[in-house]
């Protein structure tokens, strides 16, 4: 089969059908008349409903039933209204959704479910440019009205580039993916014209590569890649793309491209990834040879925009802690699932001897070099001050020979952040080698498979 008669049978699995996207505009005309009917009976008649994202621009995926709505306030209205205001219409509109939950970005929004549609209803100012916006969500209504008008036959390219994101693991811009954006997504469809001149493109990007669409001419970023908004020249699109799902997605696109590569299916639609079990897992740690540990608590009840970075500086703070006792991570990462957060460490060695070299001043650094040689020449312990390319030497007892025994003692000393501190103070287990089996939850074994880079893929 042809690379093009693939993507063809891609789009009839992922294009809604005129059925699908006919039930996805009734019930977002019926939620924004009811954010319109809200409104106007508490005399609010300039608050509108609007549908924005990507439902209004017919570039969702069939089955992603998620309806971006939002709810329009005058731009003179204050931040303490739009905030409790806004936020009453919200919760008197989802009042007639099957359940919701309030949810915090940078204002509160609810976020509602209505048969088997996921509703985002948020507040926001309806500003006079995006260069006003008062709010970050304000920009929103007019990414919407940017894509609007040029994307018009492009829809289904979209399409199969943000479904090839997801199967790279690369689409999202939530903190805990740092991907691509699906406005980021139709900016790159806009600019290139079709899915493979994206990948075509991304074939020859280099960190440090700036798109602007409007010719803006803003180059004030210092990430991977910059996509100016072209609505906001002042704010890069691609703000949340790290280099590693940077660096992923032109892997996956010369891959796609590849003359040789005739089965491009799996690269949209990867298999599951195969849990871990007790047998492979001795098998894999076996060959290895390193040691593991894992720091497990409590998960923080927080959204993961909020957790995640936390979880990667925890990670960035234990490497840390662990190194400056003379440790080597090889590999971590971390996992949440089942109410608790799992940080693996692939150590070199957990158990170093009870000596280690501490390093003195030079010789010839008279005043140093003679504070040193007093302090040590009493030194009880494993060796008097000798010398070593010109400076004093002294073998002393390491505080920690044992890496776990160092986490047990010192990581509440780490700096950690508001939530995940809280949670380490009231308590955590550091679990080692085969007791990591003890974790027996599928998805915690999937992560295992995905961290030992074990996947057919990978
Ligand atoms: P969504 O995350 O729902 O994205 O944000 P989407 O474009 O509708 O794509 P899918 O199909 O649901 O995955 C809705 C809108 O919020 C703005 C964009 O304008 C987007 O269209 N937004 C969201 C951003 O500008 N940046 C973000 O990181 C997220
Ligand atoms: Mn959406
Ligand atoms: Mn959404």
């Amino acid at each position: 089969m042809t690379k093009n008669n693939i993507l063809t049978q891609i789009l009839d699995r992922i294009k809604p059908t005129a059925y699908e996207q006919q039930r996805m505009q009734k019930v977002a005309d019926h939620i924004i008349s009811l954010v319109d009917q809200v409104a106007a009976s508490s005399g609010l008649t300039e608050v509108s409903g609007a549908l924005v994202g990507s439902a209004a621009r017919g570039t969702w995926i069939s089955g992603e039933h998620d309806l971006d709505i939002f709810i329009m306030f005058p731009e003179e209205t204050s931040n303490d209204e739009l905030k409790n205001i806004g936020l009453r219409i919200a919760r008197q509109v989802a009042s007639n959704a099957d359940r919701f939950e309030e949810r915090y970005a940078e204002h509160p929004y609810i976020h509602a479910f209505f048969d088997d549609f996921e509703v985002d209803l948020v507040p926001c100012f309806r500003v006079g440019s995006a260069a006003r916006i008062k709010s970050a969500v304000d920009r929103t209504p007019f990414h919407n009205q940017f894509i609007l008008e040029r994307i018009r036959g492009l829809e289904d390219e979209v399409l199969l580039l943000k479904q090839f994101m997801k199967g790279a693991g690369v689409y999202g811009s939530d903190l805990r993916t740092g991907g691509f954006s699906g406005y980021l997504a139709e900016l790159l469809i806009i600019r290139y014209g079709t899915f493979v001149a994206v990948l075509e493109a991304a074939d020859g990007w280099k960190p440090g590569i700036i798109i602007d669409i409007m010719e803006h001419g803003n180059k004030e970023h210092n990430d991977p890649l910059v996509m100016v908004d072209p609505t906001d020249p002042a704010r890069n699109v691609a703000a949340a793309l790290t280099l590693d799902r940077f660096a992923c997605f032109i892997d996956r696109a010369r891959q796609y491209l590849c003359p040789s590569v005739n089965d491009p299916l799996e690269q949209f639609f990867p298999g599951m990834s195969v849990p871990l079990n007790d047998a492979e897992f001795d098998i894999i740690t076996g060959k290895r040879g390193t040691s593991l540990m894992a720091v497990v608590f409590d998960s923080p009840d927080v959204v993961e925009d909020v957790l995640y970075p936390q979880l990667f500086m925890l990670h960035g703070s234990i490497c840390e802690l662990l190194s400056r006792y003379g440790f080597q991570v090889l590999n971590g990462d971390v996992w949440t699932g089942d109410g608790v957060v799992v940080v693996v460490l692939e150590m070199e060695v957990k158990q170093l001897p009870p000596v280690k070299k501490h390093l003195g001043p030079p010789v010839w650094e008279k005043s140093h070099a003679g504070s040193f040689k007093q302090k040590y020449l009493q030194n009880k312990g494993l060796s008097k001050v000798y010398i070593e390319k010109g400076r004093y030497v002294v073998d002393v007892g390491r505080k920690y020979s044992d890496a776990a025994e160092l986490l047990r003692n010192e990581l509440n000393t780490c700096r950690l952040g508001k939530h995940v501190g809280k949670n380490i103070q009231s308590g955590f287990k550091v679990l080692e080698g085969r007791e990591l089996r003890e974790i027996d939850s599928h998805s915690f074994r999937e992560f295992l498979t995905g961290f030992f880079h074990l996947n057919a893929d990978e």
